[in-house]
């Protein structure tokens, strides 16, 4: 068990704030045109990822398993069908495919440690921080062995468990980030860029909204907090019961909003300061931030600083992605920790390895349309698995589990509080997938259409 409610925090802030927040949601946000994308993200936490973050840590803490053993014990408790235990199932496959390409964007991050530290980037150009990046990625046997290294590291690290260490290790890495963004956030507003960046982010033209952007923010909303594939609900398992959940979860979705935001802010600066493009894709934080740190005083060691605290974030997330799958493995198979998880960890190297590629040799290669390895697994994983994943995971909590074990799990006194729950978990938040997903289906012009009449 966690020893305290900040061990809970701390762990879950460590699981959501990572990659996702500090690489992912710039790059998407560019890709998708900024402001209305960043509003229905907003709206998505709120509404969707805060309601089914509170059912997953309840689960966890009611079935205190892992998440398949946990749904498998409540469905007996509490004569449920049996085709609820596929939330468990496709959390761990869930988990799996993520965690394929996550290693070879985290390897990214080791690799840009050094890159900083050895002061290529002093004073270079946004041409020259963009020509190292796509040198980069035309390496593929360097991207594979920083790719590896990523991956030991999560390997040794879960096979001693994943309490030790990790409340430490957050304590540090959260304010340490904060402050590296501030700094990076204080050279955006010096840089000329800042209204401009500004105006990107939050400047809301609903008619560049697309449907993409709309099925893309609900599902990044899924990725950043960690939910809908049973992350949140296995380390919920070791939540003491005194715990507010409602508090919990909310102080982390607040947190974790604030560090995408603040990351946004300080990269699009960068970009419209130097005349960068903001969709160029996953490449965003690895070409605006060394640029930015190469033109501040002792930016080759802030720089470095600032990527070895995004590995260690990602770090952090990664762990919690295994989480699911080992504990599983440990439970039933009463299998040795360090040996389930190297097997796990091999495996999702293997198929990361499709991820190093997709950048260089088999870029061409499309599974369908134009999306590659990497597109594909990330767009299946965030974008499909975790929305449904975390319906259903909502529909359990409000609908397969007694009222009686919701009251005591949320702690939510007054009736009140307990039906604003139960509607937003069991009906705002299902439908919020639902009607993304059927406008995606239908096609946003259609629907845009048909409201205009
Ligand atoms: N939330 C993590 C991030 O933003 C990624 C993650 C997704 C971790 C799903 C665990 C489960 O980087």
């Amino acid at each position: 068990m966690w020893s305290s409610r900040w061990m809970f925090v701390l762990a879950a802030a460590g699981s959501a704030v990572g990659l996702g927040n500090i690489w992912r949601f710039p790059y998407i946000t560019g890709e998708n045109g900024g402001g209305a994308f960043v509003l229905i993200y907003l709206v998505c936490i709120a509404l969707v990822g805060i309601p089914i973050m509170m059912a997953e840590v309840m689960i966890g803490r009611e079935g205190r398993q892992s998440p398949v053993n946990t749904m498998r014990g409540l469905i007996q408790q509490h004569h449920q069908h049996r085709g609820w235990v596929l939330i468990g199932w496709a959390g761990l496959l869930a988990g799996f495919l993520i965690l394929s390409f996550y290693a070879v964007i985290g390897g990214w991050a080791f690799k840009y440690i050094l890159g900083l530290a050895g002061g290529g980037f002093t004073d270079a150009t946004a041409g020259q921080a963009t020509g190292t990046f796509d040198a980069f990625l035309s390496r593929p046997w360097e991207m594979l062995f920083w790719h590896t290294l990523f991956m030991v590291v999560v390997v040794a690290v879960v096979s001693r468990g994943v309490v030790k260490g990790l409340e430490t290790a957050i304590r540090w890495i959260m304010p340490l980030l904060f402050v590296l963004l501030a700094v990076l956030l204080g050279y955006g507003v010096t840089s000329g860029g800042f209204g401009q960046g500004w105006a990107f982010m939050f400047r809301f033209d609903w008619d560049a909204l697309t449907d993409r952007a709309l099925f893309e923010a609900l599902g990044h909303a899924f990725f950043t907090l960690s939910v809908g594939m049973g992350a949140i609900m296995a380390y919920g398992a070791y939540v003491p019961s005194s715990v507010s959940i409602t508090n919990t979860v909310v102080t982390i979705a607040v947190l974790d909003t604030v560090v995408a935001l603040v990351a946004g802010l300080a990269i699009f600066p960068i970009v419209f300061a130097n005349g960068l493009e903001p969709g160029q894709g996953p490449g965003l934080l690895f070409v605006t931030v060394p640029l930015a740190f190469g033109q501040l005083p002792l930016g080759a060691l802030f720089g470095a600083v600032f990527f070895i605290l995004v590995s260690l974030a990602a770090i952090t997330s990664a762990i919690s992605l295994t989480e699911p799958a080992l504990a599983y493995l440990v439970e039933e198979y009463n299998a040795k920790r360090s040996r389930v998880a190297i097997t796990w960890g091999a495996g999702c190297w293997l198929l990361g390895i499709g991820t190093v590629l997709s950048f260089n040799e088999w870029a061409e290669f499309h599974i369908v349309g134009d999306m590659t390895i990497f597109s594909f697994v990330d767009y299946v994983t965030q974008n499909i698995m975790l929305p449904l994943g975390g319906l259903f995971i909502a529909l359990f909590a409000a609908f397969a589990l007694p009222k009686s074990v919701l009251g005591n799990q949320l702690g939510l006194t007054g009736p009140v509080a307990r039906k604003l729950w139960l509607v937003l978990a069991g009906l705002t938040a299902p439908l919020g997938v639902l009607v993304v997903f059927l406008v995606t289906i239908i096609g946003l012009e259609s629907v845009k259409a048909w409201f205009a009449g």
